[in-house]
């Protein structure tokens, strides 16, 4: 059988400084686990438009489209600023979601012991959190019709649409109670079904896709501001939560937070399975492409890293290697390891993204 591909799009500013780091990790597995990627690279984001004067080749797309998961680093940067919406870094990215389809965004918030103390809550509320917020992606306010802007009795309006069908929720659903049952085998869903119709038929469906195909998975349903409260208040209580676009949005940022940096989050965005069984999907850290660091070796390499392992879990089905690596980092940081974005106001010494890059592997080493 072929090995497994993966295509590295790395992109600007830190992002291919971090993807170094996943590079190096990526033919650590090659190495001392037998786990050989085809790796190819291409261009995205800025560093595409310098070449092709668009942020995505059509030929990257159909790369894209062929691979088994495709690794971004982060886009865009103040030399971009100026250019024409359609050809801004962004629209790279958001072109990938949408042709690859990618309706469902895994946003996990997980807090490593070591950096418990950097949470803006207490210790007790976020130490051994791990939640896991799935985002629908590709539908939903930011893509329903009617929108625009327009003129009404003398007056401009602006206009968006809440616009969900069935069998958008039932995939996103099915994606949440497939990831509970490896996981904590809890699902929250979150919407407003009591002000919006979309909601309605949101909880309807998810309730209805649970009765039919998930019964064994705890399913509970809590209104989105009331979600945000709690996520605020007690994040333990929650394993998976599913919840629309917009909503999504907000609360899976508010997660991230609860756990400390930017530096530390990954992402997953998934869409449905391709003729090997495994999904359409792409992996990047939360973080944008930090220019106000770029070029200076200070970056956390550990989102980016933290996505591949993702990748290992989710596309490769290599869970127990996944773990490996997640533990890999968290015994890092636990010797006290940290980049700069991980340093309290009490200071310390920094590693660069090299360094700590190097210690990661280490630490893979010591595993065996
Ligand atoms: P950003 O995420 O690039 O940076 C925000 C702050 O966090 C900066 O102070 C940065 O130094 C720090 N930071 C981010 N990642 C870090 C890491 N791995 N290690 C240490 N510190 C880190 O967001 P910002 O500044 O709003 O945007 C900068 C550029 O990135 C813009 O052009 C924006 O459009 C783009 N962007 C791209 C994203 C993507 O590619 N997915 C997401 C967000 C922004
Ligand atoms: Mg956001």
């Amino acid at each position: 059988m072929a090995n497994p591909s993966i295509l590295i799009l790395a992109g600007d500013g830190i992002g291919p400084e971090v993807m170094a780091e996943v590079k190096k990790i990526i033919s650590w597995y090659g190495d001392k686990r037998g786990l050989v990627f085809d790796v190819s690279e291409d261009l995205v984001g800025g560093a595409a438009y310098d070449v092709h004067g668009k942020p995505l080749a059509d030929e990257t797309m159909a790369k894209a489209q062929e691979v088994d998961a495709v690794l971004l680093g982060a886009v865009g940067g103040p030399k971009y600023d100026n250019l024409d919406f359609s050809v801004k870094p962004e629209r790279g990215l958001l072109r990938l979601r949408k042709e690859m389809d990618l309706f469902s965004n895994l946003r996990p918030a997980q807090c490593f012991d070591a950096l418990a103390d950097f949470s803006s809550l207490k210790k007790d509320v976020v130490a051994g959190l791990d939640i896991m917020i799935v985002r629908e992606l590709t539908s939903g306010v930011y893509f329903g019709t009617p929108r625009g802007i327009f003129e009404e009795n003398g007056e401009r309006v602006g206009i968006n649409t809440q616009r969900y069908t069935e069998s958008e929720i039932e995939r996103v659903a099915r994606s949440a109670f497939e990831l509970a049952k490896r996981r904590g085998n809890k699902v929250c869903s979150m919407e407003k079904a009591n002000v919006m119709e979309s909601g309605i038929l949101w909880r309807e469906v998810v309730q209805r896709i649970h009765d039919e195909e998930y019964p064994e998975v705890e399913l509970s349903h809590m209104y989105a501001d009331n979600g945000a409260m709690q996520l605020v208040r007690w994040p333990k209580q929650f394993d998976v939560i599913v919840t629309d676009n917009l909503f999504g949005d907000i609360l899976s940022d508010c997660a991230a937070m609860l756990t400390g940096s930017l530096g530390m989050l990954p992402s997953a965005s998934l869409g449905a399975p391709m003729e090997n069984g495994r999904p359409k999907a792409m992996y990047e850290p939360v973080h944008g492409s930090a220019p106000d660091i770029a070029g200076q070796g200070k970056a956390n390499p550990i989102a980016c890293i933290l996505s591949f392992a993702m990748a290992l879990r989710y596309s490769f089905d290599q869970g127990d290697e996944a773990t490996r690596l997640e533990k890999a980092i968290e015994k890092v940081l636990a010797d006290g390891v940290r980049t700069a974005d991980l340093m309290g106001p009490e200071g310390g010494t920094a590693v660069s993204t090299v360094e700590m890059g190097a210690k990661i592997i280490e630490a893979l080493d010591a595993s065996l």
